[in-house]
């Protein structure tokens, strides 16, 4: 049956790198997952009193968790931490309180930036886990780095062999993870 994979991702940028590597995931993804990218450029920051005015674009975040099988989280490294922008939809989608809309789904965590950090990964991990969210976390993550050294060339291909290898392990751990 097919899987409807939410994907929010961190970074608006035409020339997105995460966004490159989502389009490849989603070439190299066995085709009954379909991914649902939900566009975040237009997300007002978290306002708490925004939730009592109806905001359409908080509420189309929120529907399209509800709606997803599973997810996947997808970010820059932006000075060590995970990007606002994806931290944003985050916080939208744990509120109003107590109607989190990320408890108990599945979690696929992605970074893709200049050193092949950690961080990210390590706090998307903790963000899942936070109380109001509380996701289920695929094992295997992603980490692509050197993207300014050549791994990912201007149309936005991937031509590093490693990292082909390694978008193709978490493909195949996460397919396995949501089935
Ligand atoms: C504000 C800002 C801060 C950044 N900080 C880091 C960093 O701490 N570590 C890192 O590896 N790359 C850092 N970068 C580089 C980004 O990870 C890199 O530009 C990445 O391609 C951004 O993703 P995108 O192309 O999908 O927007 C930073 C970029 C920006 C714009």
């Amino acid at each position: 049956m097919s899987k409807n994979i939410a994907v929010f991702v961190g970074s608006a940028s035409k020339t997105s790198f995460n966004h490159a590597v989502v389009r490849h995931l989603q070439n190299i993804a066995p085709s009954d997952l379909q991914f649902n990218i939900v566009e975040l450029g237009d997300l007002p920051v978290y306002d708490r009193d925004l939730d009592e005015q109806d905001v359409p674009a908080y509420n189309r975040v929120r529907e399209a968790i509800k709606a997803a099988d599973a997810i996947l989280w997808v970010s820059p490294e932006h000075n060590g931490q995970v990007s606002a922008m994806l931290k944003n939809a985050i916080d939208v989608g744990s509120r109003p309180a107590g109607q989190s809309a990320w408890i108990g789904k599945k979690v696929g965590l992605v970074t893709v930036n200049a050193r092949g950090s950690e961080n990210v990964i390590n706090q998307l991990r903790e963000l899942a886990n936070a109380t109001y969210i509380n996701m289920q976390v695929a094992p295997v993550a992603a980490n692509v780095g050197g993207i300014f050294a050549g791994s990912i060339n201007e149309q936005g291909e991937i031509v590093a062999d490693e990292v082909k290898a390694n978008l193709q392990n978490f493909i195949n751990e996460f397919v396995a993870f949501v089935a």
